[in-house]
């Protein structure tokens, strides 16, 4: 398949301010794509839109919390209004928790499923209508190399990682007939701030990111994804390693990992 230029493509890019989805904006504009940022700290989207500004480049922001269908209304009227349409979904806004499942209140995981799952899914419902008559319209899923092998201690997030790729996989086949493409990306371990916004996480729980990708590598990869049109994208040897041990050796994935946790 042709790659895709990004050159005056309409993106929204949800999760815009800060770490992973601050930088795929970042990368974006310098190829000339036009984007619609979004999250729920304006401050951050204002000082991304400045630096946005002084490289040259019109960024549009739109704040709010993903989570209410309001706002994500508000981030469907804002894409007619100020691109003229929509060719590119980027779900990239989540949140993690980490902890034993037995020692979590129901809350946690309705918290956990209502950002990183129901948020993307509904959002994408509203821009369906858009992508259709977008160009080359395609929606790239952010995942993680715990869509593909779960690890204890952070069940609620691997289960709404889980479920993305599972509705990933049904919607690229929906899609097809349309000409929208469903793509996904999975990094793994990510210098971002991930680790400090955790969902009800005591402090004793928050993990280390030590030895993992920059934000701005994991970008470079979202934008080969979406350049390729590449299905689906699993990222680092550590984390190709985790869900290839899973799939051959589920056994002995389970005791290594049961050892470590
Ligand atoms: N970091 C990792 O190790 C890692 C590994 C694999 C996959 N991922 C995935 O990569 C994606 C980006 O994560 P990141 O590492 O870049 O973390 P991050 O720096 O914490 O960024 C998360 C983004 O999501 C936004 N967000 C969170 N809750 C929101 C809500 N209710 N409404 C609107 N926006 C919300 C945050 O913005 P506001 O707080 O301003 O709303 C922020 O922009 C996530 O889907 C994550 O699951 C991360």
């Amino acid at each position: 398949m042709a790659r895709r230029t990004l050159q005056a493509t309409r993106v929204l890019v949800t999760g815009a301010s800060s770490g992973i989805g601050r930088e795929i904006t970042l990368q974006l504009c310098k190829r000339g794509a036009r984007v619609l940022a979004t999250a729920r700290r304006i401050e951050r989207l204002s000082e991304l839109q400045e630096q946005c500004k002084q490289l040259g480049y019109d960024l549009h922001i739109l704040s709010g919390d993903l989570t209410q269908q309001q706002h994500r209304e508000a981030l469907v009227a804002e894409a007619k209004l100020k691109l003229g349409g929509l060719d590119v979904l980027i779900n990239n806004a989540g949140a993690g928790a980490i902890g034993p499942f037995c020692e979590a209140t129901s809350e946690r995981l309705r918290t956990v499923m209502e950002i990183d799952f129901f948020a993307p899914v509904e959002l994408t419902r509203l821009c369906l209508p858009l992508l259709e008559t977008g160009n080359r319209p395609a929606i790239l899923n952010i995942g993680s190399v715990l869509s593909h092998r779960a690890v204890p201690n952070k069940s609620e997030y691997c289960a709404s990682k889980f479920a993305m790729r599972g509705w990933s996989e049904s919607l690229r086949v929906e899609l097809a007939s349309k000409k929208i493409e469903v793509l996904m990306l999975s990094p793994s371990t990510t210098r971002s701030e991930f680790f400090d916004s955790l969902v009800e996480t005591d402090s004793n729980q928050r993990s280390q990111s030590l030895g993992s990708m920059s934000p701005e590598q994991v970008a470079k990869q979202a934008i080969s994804v979406l350049v390729r049109s590449k299905r689906e994208m699993i990222l680092s040897v550590g984390g190709k390693a985790l869900v290839w041990a899973g799939r051959l050796f589920p056994a002995i994935t389970d005791r290594i990992l049961g050892r470590f946790q």
